[in-house]
């Protein structure tokens, strides 16, 4: 009887085995150890699973990586309000089958009654909140045009067929995880300050409750029917104008009419024996993070060891011979003249490093240290994506702050940028992420902020080996760099290299800034005797990195970082 029993387990236990070899073969996805989700062909990370899916379902229905594009930052307007958006702007870097590469502006824009001193008082002094806080704050949004234009170039599915899960997906709502619960409360209040009382976030939602977007359903169906111009010409861009003019804002019809996404060469690089692609200005992310790899280059960081004292030092010094450059240099290329050949010279990045002394810190400047205001660590989102065919897009989407200028639209159903900030408002005075800007990132009518958003794909051998991003405002340029060290200097995951602890530092302030609990105090003592600031105040997480790998074997990895509610899928 009882070896009836055992032999009955023991055939359940096979047949149950079987079952699931079969179900994942079938499925060809399978969770190794150590790593991320693996998938055959095609894969989306991003911020939501509900986009992540949405995104896959556009690859499945035979469509290819700029559909899913198109799809998933629809999407996460829909599922991820915090940072995902209509009312935003963003970039994507991409690498198609062949090898070519390319890349996409769509940054928000100055409205054109904007001024250099718009947010000064009468002392020449910045007006707290003015452009972080309501319709002042706005910069002209340039995510749809951004997306009809990636269609119009690069797609190839019927732009009906794309939106219509999106607008499913509003109609049916979303599921509040607990991360948002927490986002929304910590910013409801001024969420009803600037929206008022009865805007739809002014509930007090709560972990598995349903958030349904009607509005923005039918603003969605009318861009689907109407196309590209309904935004920025149609009665959606009248009733958006309407609206933010109502609400003491400066945009007009004129500014939408004049919005146009531009097509741009990306920042290529190489570095040991990868080559990658970045976004060029007006983000700042390609240059500074191909400044930093430069410094980087000549270093052994191997033989340093992962997040040992030395590892931090050199990567910090090199951060912030970078971002002094950044900020002094960098603007939008449409309006200032950029040096972008000196600034990644080998000889000028040498030179940069040749004060670089590994027994002490050097110096940022004689400003005294800023107060870090890194309110929140996750505005703006990050989506990595590769198709069957082999293309490749790496895509950074982003309100600015925690959902941008906390006004919303209910007639609309989207929360509008408070990109403006990203603007030098005066030079010397830092912006929200503790940015110092110069005459470069001066504010001028039609002119594109300059941004810290840093899409990037890293090639090896001449193929594709990387697709990666994420969120975090100043600190993105670092977490990129980091993860990116992290795989080819450290042979970790894709999943491993997202997870590991991050550090930060941007010049101004002089701080270095660690995430909680990821370093040791005897690795943050070393760093202090040799005169290296750190911020011992709460220092918040640092990034989100949304990534894909490509194996040895041609399988995907998804790294998904586990920071969030972020979700990789795929087939
Ligand atoms: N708004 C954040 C960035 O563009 O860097």
């Amino acid at each position: 009887m009882q070896l009836i029993k055992k032999s009955t387990r023991f055939i359940s236990l096979t047949l149950a085995i079987l079952f699931l070899f079969q179900f994942c073969k079938e499925k060809e996805i399978l969770v190794q150890e150590g790593r991320g989700l693996i998938a055959e062909k095609a894969m989306v990370v991003s911020a939501r699973e509900e986009a992540s899916r949405i995104g896959l379902l556009m690859m499945e229905k035979g469509g290819n990586a700029f559909d899913a594009m198109v799809a998933t930052e629809l999407a996460l307007a829909v599922a991820y309000p915090f940072a995902g958006n209509l009312g935003g702007g963003g970039f994507m870097v991409y690498r198609l089958k062949d090898g070519t590469s390319g890349s996409i502006d769509y940054r928000e824009k100055a409205p054109l009654a904007a001024s250099r001193d718009m947010y000064l008082d009468k002392n020449g002094e910045v007006i707290p909140g003015l452009s972080t806080l309501g319709a002042m704050a706005v910069g002209v949004p340039g995510t749809i045009a951004g997306v009809f234009e990636v269609h119009r170039k690069l797609g190839s599915l019927p732009i009906e067929e794309i939106l219509a899960p999106v607008i499913e997906l509003a109609e049916k709502g979303v599921v509040v995880t607990e991360n948002q619960e927490k986002r929304l409360a910590n910013n409801r209040a001024d969420i009803i300050k600037v929206s008022g009382e009865n805007t739809l976030f002014a509930q007090e939602f709560k972990a598995g409750d349903t958030i349904k977007y009607p509005a923005l359903a039918e603003t969605l169906r009318r861009i689907s029917k109407n196309g590209r111009d309904e935004f920025y010409k149609g009665e959606t861009a009248q009733k958006l104008v309407a609206f933010i003019q109502e609400k003491g804002g400066i945009i007009t019809m004129e500014d939408l009419n004049q919005y146009e996404a531009k097509w741009r060469d990306p920042i290529r690089f190489g570095y040991k024996n990868y080559q990658l692609i970045s976004m060029a200005p007006p983000s700042s992310g390609g240059i500074t993070l191909a400044q930093i790899l430069g410094m980087l280059e000549p270093f052994d960081l191997k033989a340093m060891g992962h997040n040992t004292a030395a590892y931090i030092q050199v990567l910090t010094e090199a951060e912030r011979r970078a971002y002094a450059d950044r900020n002094y240099y960098l603007g939008d290329p449409d309006f200032v003249e950029i040096p972008t050949e000196v600034l990644l010279g080998k000889d000028y990045l040498k030179e940069r490093m040749a004060s670089f002394n590994p027994e002490k810190a050097t110096l940022s400047s004689e400003i005294s240290h800023g107060v870090i205001q890194f309110l929140e660590s996750d505005e703006t989102t990050h989506y990595s994506i590769v198709d069957q065919f082999g293309n490749a897009a790496a895509i950074t989407t982003t309100l600015n702050g925690a959902y941008g200028s906390k006004l919303y639209s209910d007639e609309l159903g989207f929360f509008l940028n408070n990109e403006m900030d990203d603007f030098s408002a005066k030079a010397g005075v830092p912006n929200m992420f503790g940015l110092i800007g110069a005459e470069a990132n001066s504010i001028a009518p039609g002119k594109r902020m300059l941004s810290s958003m840093t899409p990037t794909i890293v090639e090896k051998d001449g193929k594709l080996l990387m697709v990666v991003g994420t969120p975090g405002g100043s600190t993105i340029i670092t977490s990129v760099l980091q993860t990116i060290l992290n795989v080819v200097e450290f042979d970790m995951t894709m999943q491993e290299a997202v997870d590991a602890p991050r550090f930060h530092h941007q010049w101004i302030p002089d701080l270095v800034n660690f995430e909680p609990e990821g370093f040791s105090a005897e690795v943050l003592q070393a760093l202090k005797d040799k005169g290296y600031n750190i911020n011992e105040g709460y220092t918040p997480i640092l990034g989100k990195v949304d990534a894909i790998l490509v194996l040895p074997n041609g399988k995907l990895e998804g790294g998904a970082d586990r920071r969030g509610d972020d979700a990789a899928v795929g087939f």
